[in-house]
């Protein structure tokens, strides 16, 4: 893959060499990411950051990750605050915005609404999050937090047995992270959810034809007994018809200390790509597991800094040359990721 001036829209882009790239360049980032080291490499450039879908991690992480680097960013999180609310088209807003940023990232509800306004654009845009579809970067930087997790305990991508838990239909996080997961070897899937809400069975086929073994349940605790990693998802009750009918399917399946402990093997870690839904009649990861040093959901989206600055160094070219332009930092730093 060559990542100068591409768009990053589906990991169907990615071959298990340019996931090692990303991951090299992540790695390098590392002491920027935990600042004890600034870099000025994007110095003048502008990142053109457009969530028009609810976004915390993905938004907040896209920017400083941009920051990081000594770019700027030009946010706009509402639809209704931009033109295409007066009818102007994805074509011609993908035009105009293309022209005042170097790079543009872009949240939509709409599957495949972002390769549709990449289409347009005259610099490269990053998906996102586009409805049900994908959601590139996060499964990039839960594959690093897998492989990192499982290096700490002597495994390996390769051989992963993994339970996907919750909403695996509309879930765009666990889609793309399957796909990633069809490059490796002997990977052992277990998916967890209700009958109305598996895994789509294109998915479920290139499990298969990758030939990896899957297993579906609607059972949680019978289901996670021999998995090095748990990945819950919440139920992502804005893509169902109503409110009402997503409501059928919290709180199905919880997670908290007392199953893990009892159904789990020791140190299997627990993955969620967030937010957890905390909620009395969802909490499908309860706040009783926050003690547990398997809980690698906050190390997840700390290394949503670093896979998001490797993809910026590498569209823009600049990866080779972070070092250059570093120095130090010269205020106090709590270097929270020690
Ligand atoms: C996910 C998303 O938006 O798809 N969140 C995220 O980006 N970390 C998952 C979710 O919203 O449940």
């Amino acid at each position: 893959m060559n990542f100068v001036g591409s768009h990053v829209l589906s990991v169907s882009q990615f071959d298990r060499p340019a996931i090692e790239k990303v991951f090299a360049v992540a790695a390098k980032m590392e002491p920027y990411a935990q600042r004890r080291r600034v870099t000025r490499v994007l110095e003048g450039a502008i990142l053109g950051s457009m969530f028009f879908e609810p976004s915390t991690r993905t938004r907040v992480s896209f920017g400083c990750a941009f920051n990081l680097l000594g770019g700027e960013v030009r946010e706009t999180t509402e639809l209704k605050a931009t033109s295409i609310a007066k009818g102007e088209s994805f074509y011609d807003t993908a035009r105009v915005l293309s022209g005042y940023s170097d790079v543009i990232v872009m949240r939509h509800e709409l599957e495949g609404s972002v390769a549709e306004f990449a289409t347009a654009s005259r610099v490269p845009v990053l998906n996102g999050g586009d409805g049900a579809n994908e959601h590139p970067s996060q499964a990039l930087l839960d594959l690093y937090t897998i492989r990192k997790e499982l290096h700490g305990r002597g495994k390996a991508i390769d051989n992963l047995r993994i339970a996907l838990i919750g909403d695996l239909r509309y879930g765009r996080a666990v889609h793309s992270l399957v796909k990633l997961l069809c490059l490796f070897n002997n990977v052992q899937f277990v998916l967890v959810s209700p009958q109305e809400l598996a895994l789509p069975e294109p998915y479920v086929a290139a499990i298969r034809a990758a030939g990896h073994k899957v297993v579906e349940s609607t059972q949680l605790q019978s289901s996670i007994g021999q998995a090095d990693i748990l990945y819950v998802t919440r139920t992502q009750e804005e893509r169902f018809p109503s409110l009402a009918e997503a409501a059928k399917y919290k709180g199905l399946f919880r997670l908290n200390q007392s199953i893990y402990t009892e159904f789990c093997e020791p140190n299997t870690v627990i993955m969620h790509p967030l937010p957890r839904d905390s909620r009395g009649d969802a909490n499908e990861l309860d706040n009783d597991l926050n003690e547990n040093p398997n809980l690698a959901i906050f190390r997840q989206t700390d290394n949503g800094i670093t896979i998001r600055m490797a993809l910026f160094a590498l569209i823009l070219d600049v990866a080779d040359d972070v070092d250059k332009h570093a120095r130090d930092v010269n205020w106090y730093t709590a270097r929270r990721f020690q």
